[in-house]
């Protein structure tokens, strides 16, 4: 007899194929075939700088040349950590005997070896190409023959008067602290979820966006070249409609406008939802602006705090994302989950996962990878738009 109490409640799991992101794991192969954000141009200094991306520990430098290095931390020569490094003019040098290597891994220099290493051509410090744009730099984690080009996008390559692109690594839209102890799908799906907004954020917890984003959209959900799009339109108290379109693309971009409507117009910013680990995550955010340092004051409050400033009884009574999210468990476990018809872009945001993780594993190219430098540019749809309201005959429901 099935009395739905919690007794006998089978073992829960999680889909590991969706979510792990370690070397060798399908989503981690999937993850490695695009750039990904590893810090702000300033975490790139004369300081070696411990990074963790997608389960790996790296070592982050900027060379006396102004070049960017990411390098495997443990020393090719007997193993200490080139955090105790030192940072020269033509790379990082290892502590303890020297050895030094440029931001490619080569080995310049071994003080210890006759002519400073006959053979230090044959040593090679493990090392990831990095790029830097808009502020972030940006390392490729894959294999090298299938390394795309790093991407434009139009909403940062356009700005208007007095804007400039500024970069975040607080993790704007988190709801919480810069680092977020749960697994990245539970923040990437979410942008496919858009029915929490007016319960979550517009009435359980007080109104931590605007009444405006209260009001229960109608949704439309589909899939684009790079990846999938809300279609939301909410009709406001002047018969007029507020359009929004956010997007999620491919691998873990987080395309959505600001949601206390400032103003209309294409979407401002680009978050890249980078996974840590399989159970942690930041985000590190680009964005058009007049004002430097800015990007996070549309920071959610919580009964007029900020999240850090808030009891334990205030988390309770105010939760946000970062609540919810957190609150679905480490990997959330999708064995427990009732999907219902609102979850649609979940479920579709989830199948077109499972495809790309699929293609890689199959040998293709995942979604949204381009190999040519000159078809670098990336056009977005996401925004928020005001519209007439439509001709009554035209108004079907
Ligand atoms: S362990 Fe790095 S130079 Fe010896
Ligand atoms: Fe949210």
């Amino acid at each position: 007899m099935d009395t739905g109490t919690a007794y006998g409640l089978p073992e829960p799991s999680y889909r590991a194929e969706l979510t792990e992101v370690g070397r060798g794991t399908p989503c981690g192969e999937f993850l490695r075939r695009y750039w990904h954000p590893i810090g702000l141009a300033a975490d790139a200094a004369g300081v070696p700088r411990p990074v963790r991306v997608l389960g790996e520990d790296l070592i982050l430098f900027r060379d006396g040349k102004g070049r960017a290095g990411l390098v495997y931390p443990r020393c090719c020569h007997r193993g200490t950590t080139l955090y105790y490094g030192r940072i020269e003019a033509e790379g990082i040098r290892c502590c303890y005997h020297g050895w030094l290597f440029d931001v490619e891994g080569r080995c310049l220099d071994q003080p210890c070896e006759p002519d400073g290493g006959r053979h230090r051509g044959s040593a090679r410090q493990p090392w990831y190409p990095v790029q830097e744009r808009y502020g972030l730099i940006f390392a490729y984690l894959g294999p090298p023959e299938k390394k795309p080009v790093l991407p434009r996008y139009d909403i940062l390559e356009t700005r208007g008067p007095g804007e400039f692109i500024d970069a975040d690594d607080t993790s704007i839209g988190s709801g919480g602290p810069a680092l977020v102890p749960c697994n990245w799908l539970q923040h990437f799906e979410n942008i496919m979820d858009p029915f929490h907004v007016p319960i979550l954020h517009g009435s359980f917890s007080g109104v931590q966006f605007t009444a405006q984003m209260g009001l229960m959209p109608k949704v439309d959900f589909a899939t684009t070249p790079r990846g999938t799009m809300t279609v939301q339109d909410r009709i406001l108290p002047d018969g007029r409609i507020h359009h929004r379109i956010t997007e999620a693309v491919f691998p873990t971009l987080r395309v959505v406008p600001n949601p206390r409507v400032a103003g209309y117009g294409t979407c401002e910013q680009i978050g890249w939802v980078l996974p840590i680990d399989d159970g942690n995550f930041r985000i590190y955010v680009a964005g058009r602006t007049t004002e430097k340092g800015t990007l996070g004051k549309g920071r959610s409050k919580y009964n007029g705090k900020w999240w850090w400033d808030l009891t334990e009884a205030e988390h309770q009574r105010f939760p946000g994302d970062y609540e919810a999210q957190v609150g679905q468990g480490r990997i959330s476990f999708h064995s427990e989950e009732h999907l219902a018809s609102s979850d649609k872009g979940i479920a579709m945001i989830r199948r077109l996962l499972k495809r790309q993780i699929d293609a890689v594993r199959e040998g293709r190219d995942p979604i949204g990878v381009g190999f040519d430098p000159a078809n670098d540019l990336v056009k977005l749809d996401a925004g928020n738009f005001l519209m007439d309201a439509p001709p009554a005959a035209a108004s079907g429901d």
